[in-house]
Parts: C-alpha cells; structure tokens; sequence
C-alpha cells in the first residue's frame, strides 16, 4: 500500500453553501417530510477541476448525498429507487428507528434489487446530526460514494451560514482519479486498519472554500470514511467548543483538536472573523488543509445564534442504573497481529489461516466469526444492557450499535474518561468499555465494527430485544 499522501489542489472549489440541497416534495400530510432519492452511477471532480471526474455511485448524482434536513417530531419520508446494476438498501446512521426501516438487508429488509424502489418511513425522535448510508457491501458501496447528510433540527433551526455540516471522505484513488478497484478486497487491508484513502474530501471537494458567518457557528463534522479516523482543528489554534456527539447533545467541552472515527459525528461551536480560517486534518501527523473557512459578514436577523450555544444540553436519556442489568460479554479477537488461532464459521472451528484465505474472515467475536446470524443477546424490551466490550486486538474499533444510543465512559478525549451518549465508540487496543443502554426499542440490531472491512470480515453480530 502507498503512504497516504494527500495531493494539494492547486483549483480551490467555491461552494458558496456547505451542502448541495434538494427541496423536500410537497408534504400532504402535515408532518411529514418527503423526499425522493435515486441512487446510480455519476461522475464527480474529487480533485482539482482541471483533472478528470471520478466515477462514482451516488446519491442524486452528487457527492455527498442531497442533504435530509427535517424538524424533530416529523415524519421522514424517503421514497427510494435504486439505479444500481447491483441490490443496495439505505441505513440511517443514528436514528432510534423502527426496525423495519433500518436498512440491514436480510435483517430487517430484503435489499432492494436493481430497478426496484422501496419508501422508508419513520419518525424522528431526536434532533442532531445523523447520516444515511448503503448497507449491502458497504465496503464496496461506501466507498463508491453512497453516503449524505441528514440533519434533525429542533424548533428554532439555525441555517444558513451558521450551523454547517461538513462530510469528510477519505478516498483511494489512482493517479487518474478513478477508484482503486483492484484493492476492495485487500486480505491486507480488512486484517489491518481497513481501507485507508489518499485522498480528503469535505462535502465532496478537495479543500473547498466555505463561507460561514462571523461570531459562533455550529459546525456538524460527520467522518463517512471506511475505516480513516480523522482529526481535525482550526488553524488559527483557537478551541473547539464540543456540544454533540453522534447527534447527541453533551456537556460542552473545549479541545484544541477532535479525532472522529468512521461514522461518528462531532458538532462544535467556534467563533469566527472576516478571514479565512483553516479546518486542518491531522491524523497522519502532517496538517493538511481539509476546508478552507471563509467568515462572512453577520447577518443576525436571518441568522439566529446556534442553539447549543444557549445550552441544550439535556442528554436523550440519563445513564441509566446497571444495578441488576443484563450484562454481555463480548470478546473481540483478530486481526494482524492479534491473538486468534481458530473460530467458529457456519459450524465449523477453522484456524485463522484458513478462515482468511478462503473466506476472508479475520475478525470475531466470542470466538465465533461474527454475521447476521451471530446472536450476541436477547433481551426483554425494557432491559438495561450493557455490552462489555473487550478490544483484544492490536487495533483500534468503531463499536456501532443500531437503533440505540449508548452510554459510555469514553477515554476518546482523555485518559479521565468522560461519560457521553453515542452510537459509534471508538475503543482503543487493550481498551474493556461497557456500553451501557436501555433496550427500548424492539427489534433486531446490528453491533458491528463501522470500520467497513473490519465489518466484513467478521466483526459483527445481532442483538435481539422483544
Ligand atoms: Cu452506519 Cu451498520 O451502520
Ligand atoms: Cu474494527
């Protein structure tokens, strides 16, 4: 694999909003909020503007996806129509969702085949920032460019040039700015850190310029990468004021820089002037510019301040009492390096070897290599869970848990450890965490790895509540 070398653009992208959006179709019935999505094949300038388009799979042709935005207590509509030559399903990140809209083919739904359309209907509990992805082959799907935005406002929705949303893609192209194809597959890279890009787009731009007001914006920072965690921080050096993780309002905190992991989110607030502040991304150790931001003019009438900054910080639900709650043990082995000999597959115990060159399966859980016919628990709706996680790996993971927040003592910012509600938790190798929830929403979830190779091959497992 080459090192990561991100190739500065030497054309800069005005985008004079953050996001391309669509109007949502005439509503009929009062609270609901319709929308139409197709997603096919199309071709998008990831680079500069003078290099050659990438092809792609995408959302209404665009990289990101249309933005969704919708009031919380709505009704969101999506009727979707699927353009690929391949079967796909849509999968609303962070959303505490009926199950039936979930997305998870063969769990919840049959994938919906080429030419097919299928209406997601659901409602929206929670304001914040979510996202929406494919969930068939996400390996392959997401990092064909099947991903957007969708942002759940509350009430007195700050737009504008105030409360942005910036998706982060890390892309592995080839020097003609086409997809590396060759290497979906990559035994190397679904046993190390999963696919790892070389090139940073934000809202589907290398670099791009991005106006937002003067004096305190929100900004909605959402890693669509497969596997990257990135690390963003303002050039100027001035703290971020950090009020949501994974749509979930925290207790503010101030940190000089954030680390986000695949299909986490951050919101914070920072104040800027008239100039140009860089958003830098960080991970490798070699700041690059990511987004370039341009402070415009305030116009208050139109623009009231975000709402965070007059402090909601009320949590969805309170970290519930784990006195007497069911706990499950998961035990996450393999992985280059890691400690797995032999696992569990479709009945049979085969060494790892074996498991990976002639299925591709290098993860487990419980010594079982992970699916959707792993089950890890079935708890009675209403149960207080906790899912004791152990990262015996030499790699670090992002635990997601569908339709559910979690409670979790997080050492992502600090070895103080920090209690915040989420959906993806980035643990650290070595690290135990207990994701501590309250099991209120029936149906069946999926609990994997959102690194997309990792999910693949074998990090991943069902959690039934009824
Ligand atoms: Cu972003 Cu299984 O999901
Ligand atoms: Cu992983």
């Amino acid at each position: 694999m080459k090192r990561r070398s991100f190739i500065k653009a030497g054309m800069r992208t005005m985008a004079m909003t953050a996001m391309a959006s669509v109007l949502p179709l005439p509503s009929h019935a009062s609270g609901v909020r319709r929308y139409a999505i197709t997603a096919a094949p199309a071709v998008q300038h990831l680079g500069p503007a003078d290099r050659p388009a990438t092809s792609l799979w995408l959302y209404d042709g665009i990289s990101p996806g249309p933005m969704i935005a919708a009031q919380r207590g709505e009704e969101l509509e999506i009727e979707f129509l699927n353009k690929l030559d391949v079967p796909t399903t849509m999968h609303w990140h962070g959303i505490r969702n009926l199950n039936e809209m979930d997305g998870v083919p063969d769990l919840t739904q049959v994938a919906v085949e080429p030419g097919e359309s299928f209406t997601y209907r659901f409602p929206l509990r929670d304001a914040g920032t979510f996202w929406y992805h494919a969930h068939n082959k996400g390996w392959e799907q997401l990092a064909r460019g099947l991903y957007g935005p969708l942002v759940v406002h509350d009430g007195d929705a700050a737009a504008g040039t105030r409360d942005i949303t910036l998706v982060a893609d890390d892309w592995r192209l080839d020097d003609t700015y086409q997809l590396h194809e060759d290497s979906f597959e990559s035994l190397m890279d679904w046993s190390h850190q999963g696919r790892l890009g070389n090139w940073l787009t934000v809202n589907g731009a290398t670099d791009p310029e991005i106006a937002v007001a003067s004096g305190p914006v929100r900004l909605r920072l959402i890693n669509a990468a497969n596997a990257r965690t990135l690390a963003f921080r303002l050039g100027t050096g001035a703290p971020m004021r950090i009020v949501a993780l994974d749509g979930a309002p925290c207790i503010p905190f101030d940190a000089d820089s954030i680390r986000i992991a695949s299909a986490q989110r951050v919101d914070i607030i920072a104040d800027f002037g008239r100039g140009v502040t860089l958003l830098e991304e960080i991970s490798t150790g070699d700041a690059i510019s990511a987004a370039r931001l341009v402070g415009a003019p305030d116009d208050a009438a139109s623009s009231p301040a975000p709402a965070a900054q007059t402090g909601d910080t009320t949590p969805w639900y309170v970290r519930p009492d784990i006195a007497g709650a069911r706990v499950i043990d998961i035990h996450m082995q393999g992985g280059a390096m890691g400690n797995l000999e032999s696992a569990m597959f479709e009945g049979e115990m085969l060494p790892l070897r074996q498991l990976a060159q002639e299925h591709s399966k290098l993860w487990a859980f419980n010594g079982a290599i992970g699916g959707y016919d792993q089950m890890l628990a079935d708890l009675a709706l209403g149960e207080v869970a906790v899912l004791r996680v152990r990262n015996d790996t030499r790699w670090e993971h992002a635990m997601h848990l569908h339709g559910h927040h979690f409670w979790v003592t997080s050492r992502e910012f600090g070895e103080a450890g920090r209690d915040v509600l989420r959906d993806t938790y980035l643990m650290a190798p070595g690290e135990t965490a207990d994701l501590v929830f309250v099991a209120d929403n029936p149906g069946l979830w999926l609990f994997h790895c959102h690194m997309m190779e990792h999910h693949a091959a074998g990090m991943g497992g069902v959690i039934s509540i009824s």
